[in-house]
């Protein structure tokens, strides 16, 4: 891992086979972070290959310009929701792309990084957005605007959260008396009705389901995989990177039911129990390929 560098990017020793990518193609990364992935596309990439990285945090893309700089290779780097990238690939004057990288969700740069709200443990203000430029609604906000059932539906579908109810009825309890302003209020909140039974925090569901509701990530998701056949050429492929079960669903879906595009391994690929070891949080990821007809 590089020592500027927060996040230790998923399959990265084998990111390059995994989306058979050949040096002279062009490459749309839609979830640029720090630039794990990036970095190691780029240096396999020659000078006819192309690379476009995106993220939602203008924050982290700056950190991926900056190693980028000296690899002296094509790249753009884009602050965009993938859920744009048509209108990206289009500014960029790009018609089709060889490859698209999705590696889904939050960066440990996320939860490491101060005033950022995604770390149950930190003192930081509930925000949890990735896109701190946006005028979305942040987590503090959610909760503190939310009915009762609304609160109840988002722990429920986006955290598979069994105490969403009584969590959900907790928030809008204390709510009314004071205040749930950091991260610390909502995790010790959620340890009232929520006990421990494993090493996995009780929170964890909760924080889950909060951020993809800010982040609006399954809708995110659902518009980029529509447009998974106009971004891709003929014979082009993606791979995708999902850590839950609510994204995995949402891709094999995607390749079961997109006409003119194919799942190319019918089984998912998981991490490596070395790499597991050395980067524990790989230990949920899934990554599948479908390739463009
Ligand atoms: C798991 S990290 C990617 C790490 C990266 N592959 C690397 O190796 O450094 C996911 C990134 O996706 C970004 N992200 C989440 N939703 C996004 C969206 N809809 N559009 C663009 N970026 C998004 C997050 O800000 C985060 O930086």
């Amino acid at each position: 891992m590089n020592h500027d560098t927060i996040h230790y990017p998923v399959f990265s020793d084998q990111i390059i086979s995994l989306l058979d990518l050949h040096p002279c193609h062009v490459v749309l990364d839609g979830t640029c972070g720090e630039g794990g992935h990036g970095k190691i596309l780029l240096s396999f990439l020659n000078e006819s290959g192309y690379y476009i990285g995106l993220d939602k945090d203008a924050a982290i893309l700056r950190i991926a310009e900056k190693r980028f700089s000296t690899l002296k290779k094509r790249y753009s780097l884009v602050h965009s929701s993938y859920a744009n990238s048509l209108a990206v690939l289009k500014s960029l004057g790009i018609d089709h792309v060889d490859r698209i990288l999705l590696d889904l969700g939050l960066s440990m740069f996320h939860i490491q990084q101060e005033n950022r709200g995604f770390s149950y443990q930190s003192d930081d203000i509930l925000d949890m957005r990735f896109d701190q430029t946006s005028h979305s609604k942040s987590a503090f906000e959610i909760i503190h605007t939310a009915s009762m059932e609304e609160l109840t539906e988002i722990l429920r579908v986006y955290g598979e959260e069994v105490y969403a109810k009584k969590i959900a009825r907790l928030i809008t309890l204390q709510r009314k008396t004071s205040l749930i302003k950091t991260c610390q209020d909502l995790s010790q909140l959620v340890l009232r009705v929520k006990p421990y039974t494993g090493h996995i925090h009780p929170a964890t569901k909760t924080f889950q389901a909060l951020r993809i509701a800010v982040n609006q990530e399954l809708a995110d998701l659902k518009k980029m995989l529509q447009e998974v056949p106009l971004l891709l050429k003929k014979g082009g492929k993606i791979g995708i990177i999902s850590y839950h079960s609510l994204e995995d669903r949402i891709v094999k879906q995607f390749f079961i039911q997109t006409e003119g595009l194919n799942p190319v391994n019918k089984k998912i690929i998981l991490p490596s129990a070395e790499e597991i070891k050395i980067n524990p949080a790989s230990r949920s990821a899934k990554f599948r390929l479908g390739e463009r007809l």
